[in-house]
């Protein structure tokens, strides 16, 4: 097989910070050599899918792939909820959180994100230049998701900081990230106790203290491992799908004109970013029982990443994978595997949706001569999600 800037099948790793850079140019050469289900010996030996159809499979047979035991690799040092369940336990917690992420539910939260995008663009308009990563971006999914939650103010850039580290560094780290799992965790448990015995808030944290599956509350371990999640499973992967979003659009003036004139169908369009972003690369499976994946013999106990990355720059599937086409004939939930697929298929995909929204056209409603600037050195934040780093901008100061 080629072996693209060094690496072989066998390196493969979605934490290793050079081959994350460029990781479809690698997939395309894996899959190419006849592998739709690679092995990798790094952390402790796993498979990977490469193509379209296997990870497809994967997604969708929970039986054979269960996430029973967590679905990071290397684990996380802390419970997530759903997403580390299997039918029917997972299920019976998804019907609770339906309600609160269907997109009428959704649609009460939108002025409050035009409030906090039109303050943070309030403050950069005037500059002539930005770094919309850093100062635009993450701050709005900050200030978006842990009010949603209702975590305090003072506690933000602390929580922020930690679960960064703990997305990114658990290779390089693992002693800091076990640290920061327990301390994240008791932080989480004592937000929960302190809430029980105040008055009733309106955000989630209250909803899953109110909450009642088959006449029982929700155990602290529950509302924890909940609140984990929605904490790691919207920051980052929204993140990452608007930083790549804005930079096509400002690179691409008339597709931009299609898009915000109504010419192409905006939720299409996200469905498109969301493919083409794959933020979420891949996600761990345990196989449950001897079983064979594309040909591939795999054995009761094995461990097989999911790759939604490589499954959505598959050609095969997606023809010329690594341009964005707002004609493809996707959009729904069902196709592209950037929200995952089958049973665990994202929850927030509405709560994002709209967000990207409401910040992609905000962006250009008030800064419609964005420029990328000369210095701009495209770099990806890698680990669990893959995250576009910078986007230095300038602009005519409004
Ligand atoms: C563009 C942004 C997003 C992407 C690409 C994304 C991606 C994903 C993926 C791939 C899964 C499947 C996990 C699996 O199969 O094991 C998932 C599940 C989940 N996501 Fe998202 N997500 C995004 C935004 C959000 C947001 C904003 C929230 C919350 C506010 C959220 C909350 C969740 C939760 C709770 C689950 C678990 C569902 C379950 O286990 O049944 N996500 N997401």
């Amino acid at each position: 097989m080629a072996k693209p800037e060094g690496y072989s099948a066998q390196d493969f790793s979605q934490h290793d910070r050079v081959l994350m850079q460029r990781p479809y140019d690698f997939y395309d050469r894996v899959r190419e050599s006849g592998c739709p289900v690679a092995r990798s010996e790094k952390l402790g030996g796993f498979w990977y899918t490469t193509n379209y159809a296997a990870a497809r499979r994967v997604y969708d047979d929970f039986r054979t792939f269960s996430s029973a035991d967590g679905t990071a690799l290397p684990k996380q040092p802390l419970p997530l909820y759903p997403i580390d369940l299997d039918p029917p336990q997972q299920t019976r917690m998804r019907k609770l959180l339906n309600p609160i992420f269907l997109p009428d539910a959704i649609l009460k939260y939108r002025p409050r994100f035009d409030a906090i995008i039109g303050d943070l663009l309030d403050e950069i308009a005037p500059k002539g230049e930005a770094e919309l990563q850093e100062e635009l971006v993450r701050p709005t999914l900050a200030t978006v998701i842990m009010p949603f939650l209702g975590v305090p103010k003072a506690d933000w850039a602390m929580l922020a900081h930690k679960l960064d580290f703990l997305t990114r560094m658990r290779v390089e780290d693992p002693d800091t990230c076990a640290r920061y799992g327990e301390e994240l965790s008791n932080y989480l448990y004592e937000f929960a106790a302190r809430r029980r015995g105040t008055p009733p808030e309106d955000d989630l944290m209250q909803i899953l203290i109110d909450a009642r599956i088959g006449g029982e509350a929700l155990t602290d371990e529950e509302i924890v491992g909940i609140a984990t999640l929605v904490l790691f499973g919207g920051l980052d992967t929204t993140s990452a799908v608007v930083g790549m979003a804005l930079w096509y659009l400002i690179e691409h003036p008339d597709e931009r004109a299609r898009l915000l004139d109504g010419e192409v169908d905006f939720p299409k369009a996200l469905h498109e970013f969301v493919r083409y972003a794959s933020p979420i690369q891949g996600l761990r499976r345990t196989v449950t029982r001897d079983t064979e994946l594309e040909g591939c013999p795999l054995k009761a106990g094995d461990y097989v990443m999911a790759m939604n990355g490589a499954a959505n720059h598959d050609p095969g599937k997606f023809p010329e994978p690594d341009q964005v086409r707002f004609d493809r004939p996707i959009g729904n939930e069902h196709d592209h595997l950037g929200f995952g697929g089958g049973a665990h298929i994202c929850i927030g995909q509405h709560f994002a949706k709209t967000l990207m929204e409401t910040l992609i056209r905000a962006v250009f409603d008030r800064l419609p001569d964005l420029r990328i600037r000369d210095d701009f050195r495209p770099a990806f934040a890698v680990g669990e999600s893959r995250v576009l780093q910078t986007l230095p901008v300038s602009f005519r100061p409004a």
